[in-house]
């Protein structure tokens, strides 16, 4: 097949030279060198400007090197009929778990207390909470929020989850619908939003939710920066509901300059490094659903349009 690949990062030649290497079948082009549009059966995209798929009449799937898809899936998306598939990598999901696992761990032994302590030169201990009686809520329970669990109940902390469908997990609460929500919120110590964003999650990070929150509430949001109503936040900080919050993803990236959650004292602003794409596993994922795609064979990962994930 021919495959127009174009991977919008730091690392795009790695990415690019991974996908020669391993899609032997396949010829690989990147925008620069396609030869004619009408003959691309498959493109691999993150992010594509308007336009793109102009004239790429005979395209067979569109697949995304990451699990997020809201930059494809909006109502002006390309293509109704053509596949999108998604990655739904084991690697990118424990690399999740470890970015979580670190923020919780940092922000329940206070080590920021600490580090500030040290400026000052100041030598006082404080007591924190045993891990079972932390509550963690994770906003998503898929391929990603599950590891994320995974890895918190291993520590000992009591972990619920929310997800659209129920769900049973050993260990684990799983709630569904708005008024569970709010009052999984209540009962949240710490809230990680790990959902994709679609017309029903867009917004859901807002006042009214954080106004079911606890004192001393963590927010930690690692999904989509859409997900968050940024005014709702500063105003609820300024409450204490929640006290922090950690953030790795924005609604604009990077996040610019005149935003005021640069300084704010108790937000956390890391640059969208949560889990990243891995180049060598996402290309075995990428070859596997070409060679799927070529051979006729039902595929896997495919978004399901209507639910926007
Ligand atoms: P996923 O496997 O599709 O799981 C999504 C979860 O969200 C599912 O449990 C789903 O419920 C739930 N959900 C969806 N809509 C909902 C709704 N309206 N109400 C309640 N629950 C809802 O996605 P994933 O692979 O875990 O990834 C999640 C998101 O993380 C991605 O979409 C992406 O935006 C973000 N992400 C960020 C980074 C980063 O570096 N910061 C890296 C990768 C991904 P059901 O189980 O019932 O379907
Ligand atoms: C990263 O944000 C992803 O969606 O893979």
């Amino acid at each position: 097949m021919l495959v127009l690949a174009d991977f919008p990062w730091e690392n795009a030649a790695d990415w690019t030279g991974e996908l020669r290497r391993q899609a032997t079948m396949h010829q690989i082009y990147v925008p620069a060198e396609i030869p004619d549009r009408a003959s691309i059966d498959a493109a691999v995209v993150w992010k594509v400007p308007v336009g793109f798929f102009d004239g790429m009449t005979n395209l067979r799937a569109i697949i995304v090197p990451g699990a997020g898809v809201d930059q494809l899936t909006g109502s002006d998306a390309p293509f109704p009929d053509v596949p999108i598939l998604r990655l739904a990598d084991p690697i990118m999901a424990t690399r999740m778990a470890e970015y979580i696992l670190s923020v919780v761990l940092d922000h329940h032994r206070q080590l920021g207390r600490y580090r500030d302590q040290q400026h000052r030169m100041v030598w006082a201990r404080h007591f924190h909470r045993d891990p079972a009686d932390i509550r963690i809520s994770i906003l998503g329970m898929g391929v990603l929020g599950k590891k994320v669990a995974e890895y918190l109940r291993m520590i000992g902390y009591q972990v619920a989850g929310w997800s659209r469908t129920p769900k049973t997990l050993p260990g684990i609460d799983v709630v569904t619908g708005e008024p569970a929500l709010l009052s999984l919120a209540e009962r949240s110590d710490v809230l990680v939003c790990l959902l994709p964003l679609t017309p029903a999650t867009r917004g859901l990070l807002d006042q009214r939710l954080f106004d079911q929150l606890p004192e001393d509430a963590l927010l930690i949001n690692a999904a989509r920066g859409a997900h968050l109503v940024v005014p709702d936040l500063l105003s609820a900080l300024d409450r204490g509901k929640p006290a922090a919050a950690v953030l790795d993803v924005f609604d604009q990236e990077p996040l610019p300059s005149e935003s005021p959650l640069w300084c704010h004292p108790a937000v956390t602003v890391t640059p969208h490094i949560a889990s990243l794409s891995n180049p060598i596993t996402g290309v075995q994922q990428i070859v596997r659903a070409l060679d799927k795609i070529d051979a006729g064979e039902p595929l896997e990962h495919v978004v399901d349009r209507r639910r926007g994930y």
